[in-house]
């Protein structure tokens, strides 16, 4: 692996607790890593978001931040950095990602109306359907496929989007979303041929095509890498290719723009704009500032520019690279290819033994907690099962990379760490929902173990005799 194009400026000491404290940890958590203190983490890769490093320019500009509520003359170097990366006319801007997706669900989808996407992200579909969408999925057959080495698994499935399109005719689609190094399948890209089909077939349909851009820049280095023709592009010009083909883009900046907090909204058309500056007000802020302050808005503007930063994007790239050849050289299943911003561990090969009613992602990514204090995510039926529907789709740990904040020693820790488990999956046992709330449920769920987790050998011994019906 290259080494990264920055130097460390700043540290932040993290400690690894104790294996005791880490049980202790676990079960006050109710066995869902969202619920752990900080403090208790050793190496976070619970998210890419909001958690990446600034650079010394972001921290510069900071101070450049100007509060004023309105006219704020940090919103428009904001207004310039996005024209003149991206391109899209209107800027809205929002205090995350969600609050983009709000307004514009809120703006787009009228009740019983449809959105087709690749896949769906928690937070995005919980808007469509909270403002009386239906969410239908279109991404193409291999995304679901974790070992399938298909290059774009972000693609759209075109037959199965026209087919949508027709059934439902133009009222009856608020918009198609499209979203960039699809998170949910493993941090997958689109090509540029298959979102200028998509473009085509929406236009065609006359219904608006909406890019979750949150990973745009990731996407750019994949379309050089593995779409012919475009190897030789500047990765700014693949950029503001993606961006010219579609009618507008959410954005939650706290990933590729590398700030803690802000994402926006921006789109072509001077109406959707006007609509969706009536309800900026309402829910985020003056349209001004968008519910972010006057430095958020410098250190994003600055972030805008770095994220079309080659070498920047490729470092992201090439660190979840190597974890993911730690890991399958060790036999330990993850999602190929290797995606963006994260190794994707397929919990469902990973712990067959545990049935997927019995959340096996969830399971594991507490063990691997409990076993070297890294922090993961549960990407599958915790976060993926809707209401009362059923789910038998992807069941995934995700160990998300913050950029630019751990080095090569803590992926070479983190990869010890899940092998250590993988040998030791048969003491991995499933869980038993013991909370859930309303919405969203993966972020405040609580759990309770079916049997001790990664139980010390005599302990597990006497447990499996115990099923067998057995006494001991
Ligand atoms: N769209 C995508 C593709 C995302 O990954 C996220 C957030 C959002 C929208 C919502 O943005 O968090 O700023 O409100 N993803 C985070 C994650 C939470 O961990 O993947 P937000």
């Amino acid at each position: 692996m290259r080494p990264p194009p920055w130097k460390i400026k700043v540290v932040e000491p993290i400690v690894l607790r104790d294996r005791e404290r880490r049980r202790e940890a676990l079960a006050e958590a109710g066995y869902n890593t969202f619920l752990l203190r900080s403090d208790d983490v050793f190496v976070d890769l619970l998210t890419d978001s909001g958690t990446s490093a600034l650079s010394q320019e972001q921290r510069a500009a900071m101070e450049l931040g100007d509060e004023a509520y309105a006219g704020s003359r940090s919103y428009y170097r904001l207004e310039r950095a996005v024209h003149d990366v991206y391109g899209w006319r209107h800027l809205i801007p929002t205090h995350q990602g969600r609050g983009a997706e709000h307004l514009l669900s809120r703006v787009l989808v009228e009740p019983g109306q449809l959105v087709p996407s690749n896949l769906y992200f928690t937070t995005s579909r919980e808007h469509v359907v909270l403002a009386g969408g239906t969410w239908v999925d279109v991404a193409v057959p291999e995304a679901s496929v974790t070992d399938a080495l298909a290059p774009f698994k972000g693609n759209i499935d075109l037959a199965a989007l026209e087919r949508v399109l027709m059934a439902a005719g133009p009222e009856g689609v608020a918009f198609v979303r499209q979203e960039a190094c699809l998170n949910m399948a493993g941090g997958q890209p689109f090509s540029l041929e298959n979102l200028r089909a998509v473009r085509a077939l929406t236009r065609a349909h006359g219904v608006p095509l909406i890019l979750d851009a949150t990973r745009i820049s990731e996407n750019a280095v994949f379309v050089k890498d593995r779409e012919p023709g475009y190897e030789h592009w500047p990765l700014q010009r693949v950029i503001r290719e993606i961006a010219d083909q579609v009618d507008g883009a959410v954005f939650s900046s706290k990933k590729d723009h590398f700030v803690p907090i802000g994402g926006f909204v921006a789109v072509n058309d001077d109406e959707l704009a006007e609509r969706l500056r009536e309800l900026v007000v309402v829910y985020e802020g003056f349209p001004h500032y968008g519910g972010i302050a006057g430095h958020d808005m410098e250190a994003l503007a600055q972030g805008i520019r770095e994220s079309a930063d080659e070498a920047m994007v490729r470092h992201e790239i090439e660190q979840a690279g190597h974890l993911g050849r730690l890991l399958q050289e060790a036999g330990v299943p993850i999602v190929l290819p290797v995606g963006a911003h994260a190794v994707f561990v397929d919990a469902k090969r990973f712990l067959p033994h545990v049935a997927q009613e019995d959340f096996p992602a969830q399971a594991l990514a507490a063990a691997l907690y409990l076993e070297g204090g890294v922090r993961s995510m549960e990407r599958g039926i915790v976060s993926g099962q809707h209401g009362d529907e059923a789910y038998d789709g992807l069941e995934l740990v995700r160990l998300t990379i913050p950029r630019r904040v751990y080095t090569q020693e803590h992926l070479e820790f983190v990869a010890d760490t899940v092998i250590s488990v993988f040998r030791q999956r048969d003491r991995v046992p499933g869980l038993r929902m013991v909370y859930e709330p309303l919405y969203l449920r993966f972020f405040q769920a609580r759990f309770e173990p079916l049997a001790p987790l990664l139980a010390a050998r005599s302990e597990h011994v006497a447990h499996t005799a115990r099923d067998r019906g057995a006494t001991t």
